[in-house]
């Protein structure tokens, strides 16, 4: 399988799950997901307040894709259902390297089932097998116990402690940086 992020509908699955790019009528169940505040607690993002706002989300996750630069897809129920989530790739290197950065996140209603579980090995896979990706990253704000147990549950190491790395809510944050990398033909 080999994916052109810029061409494909790239609507994919896991046994409860479908995941679609971000799309415009997305807006109001983006605002209802990033306008919780325990939702974005980690994330480099202030709460949602408008739908103006969600709609630059997804034009700035569409754009990234339309670059292939990264990509963002809608988390709902297989079979139909709200927005439970969005995932995707912060960013892409496909030139001078092959890293993707996978960010993730989920509607506080759906926390701690498993739910990341099951789609982040569907999107590693996609990531090193669709994108011929070599390392995967993740950056973590310390304190996120979640995402750092589920990083490590799926082959993530952490690599160290990126010092005052991000500006946002209007103060410097540490970051985790995590990586996978891809060793299966070495
Ligand atoms: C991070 C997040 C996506 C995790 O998804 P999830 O579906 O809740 O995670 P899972 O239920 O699959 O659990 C993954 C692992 O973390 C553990 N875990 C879940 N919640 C936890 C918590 N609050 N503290 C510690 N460990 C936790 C689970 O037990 C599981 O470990 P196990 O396999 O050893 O049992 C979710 O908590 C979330 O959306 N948080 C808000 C947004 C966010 O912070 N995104 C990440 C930015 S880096």
């Amino acid at each position: 399988m080999s994916l052109e992020l810029t061409r494909d509908p790239l609507e994919w699955r896991t046994e409860r799950f479908v995941m679609r790019p971000l799309e415009r009528t997305d807006a109001p169940e983006l605002l209802a997901l990033f306008g919780d505040p325990a939702v974005v607690e980690f994330m480099d993002i202030d709460p949602l307040e408008d739908l103006e706002e969600a709609y630059g989300v997804i034009d700035w996750a569409q754009s990234r894709r339309r670059e292939g630069l990264g990509a963002r897809w809608s988390i709902r129920p297989e079979g139909g259902g709200p927005l439970i989530g969005t995932c995707g790739f912060n960013t892409l290197e496909l030139e001078r390297g092959r890293r993707g950065e996978v960010a993730y996140d989920l509607a506080r209603a759906y926390w701690g089932k498993g739910v990341m579980s099951e789609i982040l090995p569907e999107l590693v896979g996609i990531g090193f097998d669709g994108l011929e990706l070599r390392r995967l990253e993740a950056f973590v704000t310390p304190g996120n116990a979640a995402s750092c147990r589920l990083l490590e549950r799926h082959g993530f190491a952490r690599e160290g402690q990126l010092r005052d790395h991000g500006f946002w809510k209007g103060r410097f944050w540490d970051q985790f940086i995590y990586a996978r990398i891809d060793q299966r033909a070495d």
